[in-house]
């Protein structure tokens, strides 16, 4: 069985970090988001589709060097098409039941049980649901009591939502779906197919533990949180790192980080860190290779990568940009 990973967007909302990474390879506890999701794909799914396109050839060079039980193919879509419009760019890839995922969803869904509510359903698809309290940002459906969609609605305004059920990223369709899908134009899967597809049967899926949306920076920071506490850990340390002082709670270290004699708290730091005596760290993230001088605070912030702190600056509430901005 295969699955498409969407892979492709540019994340704008997560920049200052997907100036110089993809999103997809963001690390969340030391491993790239795109990597939580393939771990999580079933046995029975062997291979996987990145519809990708933004920095793909970090994307290829990842995937070259990973290990992983999957067989990944990385396709390149000529310009970003949209959620819709990837899948029917690699539909090649497609002659039988497969998932769609999006690379950014950290979740505690079992796609295997998933799989069989999908067959004991019928139908030519499946969409995965979560309750939220605030759906104004999300898509949100509402289900019949043999949990078929009967209608959705794209981020409802205040008051007018029917349903606090969100459209939590993972799909399974049947290969007939991608004769719905227009060619070579962009195409939202949510706002345009998904609708369309109520006639033929389409069954929301709830599950239950968590699920977190890695749009932005703050829901990144939620979703290293909820694994950390997931994990019963209050800090993770990367291979080589060298930490000569003690860390706060929620705090992970990359590989090959030196921290000496300074106050890390509630803050991610990615590989390569270095920090010195009498610096501290607060709900923040340091990108990879970011070097901070002594005496530095950094509160509420986002360090891009690779800039360096000189002794003495306070840093709050900013998000500081690499010192080369790529427009792609
Ligand atoms: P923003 O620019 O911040 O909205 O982020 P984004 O571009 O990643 O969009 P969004 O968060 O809505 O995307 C959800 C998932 O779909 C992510 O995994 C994206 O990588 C992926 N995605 C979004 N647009 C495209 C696209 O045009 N092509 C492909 N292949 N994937 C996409």
């Amino acid at each position: 069985m295969k699955a498409v990973i969407l892979s492709g967007g540019f994340g704008t909302r997560m920049r200052p970090l997907t100036y110089t990474t993809p999103k997809p390879l963001l690390p969340l506890l030391n491993k790239p988001l795109v990597m939580h999701v393939i771990d999580s794909l079933p046995e029975e799914v062997d291979e996987v589709v990145l519809a990708a396109n933004y920095k793909i050839d970090l994307l290829r060079d990842f995937f070259d060097e990973v290990e992983t039980d999957k067989n990944v193919h990385v396709v390149d879509e000529p310009e970003p098409r949209g959620t819709g419009g990837a899948v029917k760019n690699i539909e090649e890839y497609l002659d039988e039941t497969f998932f769609v995922i999006n690379a950014d969803i950290i979740s505690s869904i079992d796609l295997e049980a998933y799989l069989d509510f999908f067959r004991s359903k019928g139908g030519i698809g499946a969409i995965s649901a979560w309750r939220v309290e605030d759906p104004s940002e999300f898509g949100i459906m509402e289900t019949d009591d043999n949990h078929r969609i009967k209608r959705f609605q794209e981020k409802p305004g205040p008051g007018e939502a029917f349903s606090n059920l969100v459209n939590a990223g993972h799909y399974i369709l049947e290969p007939e779906v991608l004769d719905r899908i227009p060619s070579d134009r962009k195409v939202s899967m949510e706002d345009e197919i998904f609708p369309r597809l109520l006639d033929d049967g389409l069954y929301g899926y709830r599950f239950k533990g968590y699920w977190v949306d890695c749009g932005r920076p703050s829901s990144l920071f939620k979703a290293h949180r909820t694994l950390l506490d997931e994990k019963g850990k209050k800090t993770l340390i990367g291979d080589r790192s060298v930490v000569d002082t003690e860390l706060g709670d929620y705090v992970t270290v990359g590989m090959d980080c030196t921290l000496e004699g300074c106050d890390v708290s509630n803050s991610m730091l990615f590989d390569g860190v270095e920090i010195s005596k009498g610096s501290t760290v607060e709900n923040s993230i340091l990108g990879y290779d970011v070097v901070v001088e002594e005496n530095v605070t950094i509160k509420d912030s986002i360090i891009s990568d690779e800039l360096y702190i000189e002794s003495g600056e306070k840093i709050i509430g900013e998000k500081l940009e690499p010192s080369e901005v790529e427009d792609d």
